[in-house]
């Protein structure tokens, strides 16, 4: 397998908090002498408003067939309001690369960062599994008489047998692999007839080839309100496309908030993308406040995927130290800068 990793900053904080990942990345790299090769890529707005150019031709290619995996920021720029960069370069890479394991860990590492009463770190620990490719995200759909009292707009939401399949079989070999007790498969079939009928076969049909683990279905308007009352009754959740980028981010909030929760877009065994979920937060660019926790456990994230578990586990331990020793960003309640709170967890690998 290439050694080879994309390294794709992004816009906004995007740079910051990667800058942080990668001093961890490269320290782990030469000490653990993991071999691998990181090149930097410039692809944002600043470049796409300068050249109108997304992702120059062939680089995708290049990606696919020359890289292990693919390290980001975040994308968005108020200068680029239709985010053309953003879709070209991370939709791009999610259909075009086919990562459609969309990965988002929830998982509380300190009790004093949970929102919810009497909820500490036992009660907080699952796996969303978000379909990456399909559903509403397909761009598919028009508008009627635009702009006149008539108009009609239609969006679809797609549902593939092999997309449904494929999501649901990971998310259940992920839990057999992982000693995980559950799969939770939440949609709304109640109203979403038709892809919800596919969704709900395909998990009964997929579930009998697991029977060591319990299966369930919950609406997803129950589950975002379990998820509060309750997080302690998820293992593993699988949902679909819009679902998921909804319930992920209220996963985020059980964290500690948006800039603690990693992500991984992988296509099993070829070159996946990490990134952390939070976007581009315009408003705190350049002025070293963004967490930085986030990106540092997405780069441990990426090295679990390339097989270096004991790795991953490190950063992650200094990760808790740090957070338990309150050296910190100020969303986590500590007073330390991105590169301070980078710096805190470096110290403690
Ligand atoms: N994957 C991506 O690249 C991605 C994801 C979401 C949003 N976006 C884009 O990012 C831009 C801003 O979107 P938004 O404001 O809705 O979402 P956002 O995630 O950028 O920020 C929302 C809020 O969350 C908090 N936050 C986010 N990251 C943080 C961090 N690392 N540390 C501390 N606090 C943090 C901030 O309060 C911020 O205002 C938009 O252009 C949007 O389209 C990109």
């Amino acid at each position: 397998m290439s050694k080879k990793i994309a390294v794709v900053p992004g816009d906004g904080i995007g740079p910051e908090v990667i800058r942080e990942g990668m001093r961890i990345l490269e320290r782990i790299n030469d000490e653990s002498k993991l071999g691998l090769e990181f090149v930097h890529f410039g692809w944002n707005a600043d470049e796409y408003l300068k050249t109108g150019i997304s992702m120059p031709p062939g680089a995708m290619d290049d990606i696919r067939n020359n890289y292990a995996a693919v390290y980001l920021g975040a994308f968005g720029d108020p200068r680029v309001p239709d985010m053309k960069h953003a879709a070209d370069i991370l939709l791009g890479m999610r259909f075009q690369l086919d990562l459609y394991v969309n990965y988002r860990p929830v998982r509380l590492l300190n009790d004093r960062l949970c929102p919810l009463r009497d909820k500490h770190r036992q009660h907080v620990d699952f796996v969303i599994f978000r379909e990456n490719t399909e559903g509403a995200y397909v761009g598919m759909g028009g508008n009627f008489k635009k702009g006149t009292p008539d108009e009609i707009a239609v969006q679809e939401d797609v549902s593939t047998r092999k997309g449904v399949e494929r999501i649901i079989r990971y998310a259940f070999e992920y839990a057999k692999k992982t000693g995980r007790k559950s799969v939770c498969m939440s949609d709304k079939n109640n109203v979403m007839r038709f892809g919800g009928d596919l969704w709900l076969r395909t998990f009964e049909e997929v579930a009998k080839e697991y029977p060591g683990i319990e299966h369930f279905h919950m609406f997803v308007d129950a589950l975002t309100m379990q998820m509060v009352r309750a997080p302690e009754m998820f293992s593993v959740i699988v949902t679909n496309n819009m679902f998921g980028d909804i319930v992920t981010d209220l996963g985020a909030a059980l964290q500690g908030g948006l800039g603690m929760a990693a992500s991984g877009n992988i296509n099993p065994g070829k070159v996946s993308l990490f990134e952390p979920i939070h976007g581009s937060a315009p408003k705190y660019t350049g002025k070293d406040v963004a967490n930085p926790i986030g990106a540092i456990l997405t780069a441990a994230m990426m090295l679990e995927y390339l097989g270096h578990d004991a790795e991953a586990t490190r950063i992650e331990n200094a990760v808790i130290a740090a957070i338990d020793a309150g050296e910190t960003t100020h969303d986590l309640g500590g007073a330390l800068g991105t590169k301070a709170a980078g710096e805190a967890v470096l110290r403690r690998l």
